[in-house]
């Protein structure tokens, strides 16, 4: 009896929760997945980033859990045991903000690994709302581009261009039969570039190559997934302070102070996409 009077008033604190967050899905029938929770789970959208280890894709993660989504967090380090660093510390971050977190070790230049993020993705939450195809690599020596080696070409465009082509190609499927069994939602599909999509590095022509071509694809899939209820856009970040500009904190420092940009900072992962994605 006294079990009884307890599991109500759980049962109408979740309701009011319920309710509060979810006013047009509130009409879900209480069965014994509502009680355990998983109705709020499969309410929520649910977004996979690659590159969620560090840098901007920690940045946006931090967001979106802030933002009350479920979050598929990708990388290709995963350091279970390095609660300093990696997708351990991210999901210990996003805990802290009541968000939930799921992990998936997994390379995105590898296309068999493609099947296991959606999978994984599909088991836990039910659904993929967002992709943020943010994963990328510098090449690890920045060389004349008369000096630009096949192999570091090969590098970048198989993990900055081919594995986001073909990740978001796979969901992209998934994402249209979601929409066919329910046109109310949108989905969104969100490309990080760069700016040297555009801009000219010479000492770094295979990722300038790379970013230009994930703008490119970015454009492609928009035209073609409009129709299907799938939002595509691109971000280009400038000038941020993470791991990978870290070679070069002095050389921009020094070119930040004489102009480089209006706003002469450095740009921060937390705001470089993380809000702009929140916003959608
Ligand atoms: N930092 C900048 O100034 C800047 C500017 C413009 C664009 N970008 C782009 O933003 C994205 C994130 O950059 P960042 O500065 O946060 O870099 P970062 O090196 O700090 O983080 C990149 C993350 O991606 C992961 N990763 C790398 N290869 C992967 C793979 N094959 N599969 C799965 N995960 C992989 C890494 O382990 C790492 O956690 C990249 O696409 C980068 O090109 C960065």
């Amino acid at each position: 009896m006294l079990n009884n009077f307890f599991q109500r008033i759980e049962t109408t604190q979740r309701m009011l929760f319920f309710i509060r967050k979810y006013p047009l899905e509130s009409y879900h029938p209480l069965g014994e997945s509502f009680r355990k929770g998983e109705v709020f789970k499969m309410n929520k959208k649910t977004a996979i980033v690659t590159g969620a280890g560090q840098g901007i894709g920690r940045g946006i993660v931090l967001e979106l859990a802030k933002n009350d989504f479920n979050i598929v967090g990708v990388d290709v380090i995963f350091q279970a045991e390095n609660k300093e660093k990696g997708l351990f510390e991210v999901k210990e971050r996003v805990k802290e903000l009541g968000a939930e977190f799921l992990p998936v070790q997994a390379d995105i230049s590898n296309l068999q690994d493609h099947e296991k993020i959606i999978q994984k993705t599909l088991e836990k939450f039910g659904r993929i709302d967002v992709l943020v195809n943010n994963a990328g690599v510098a090449p690890k020596q920045r060389l004349d581009v008369l000096e630009t080696s096949p192999e570091s070409y090969d590098r970048l465009m198989t993990i900055n261009t081919r594995g986001p082509f073909f990740l978001t190609q796979k969901i992209a499927k998934q994402m249209i039969q979601q929409h066919q069994k329910d046109p109310s939602k949108t989905q969104y599909i969100i490309f990080i570039s760069s700016i040297s999509a555009y801009y000219s590095s010479p000492s770094r022509a295979e990722y300038c190559l790379s970013k230009a071509a994930i703008s490119q694809a970015a454009r492609i899939y928009a035209d073609r997934l409009s129709a299907e209820g799938i939002n595509v856009f691109e971000l280009r970040p400038g000038i941020i302070m993470t791991d990978m500009t870290a070679a070069v904190k002095e050389k921009y420092d020094k070119m930040i102070a004489e102009g480089l940009i209006p706003q002469k900072r450095w740009g921060y992962p937390e705001i470089s996409g993380g809000m702009n994605i929140c916003r959608l």
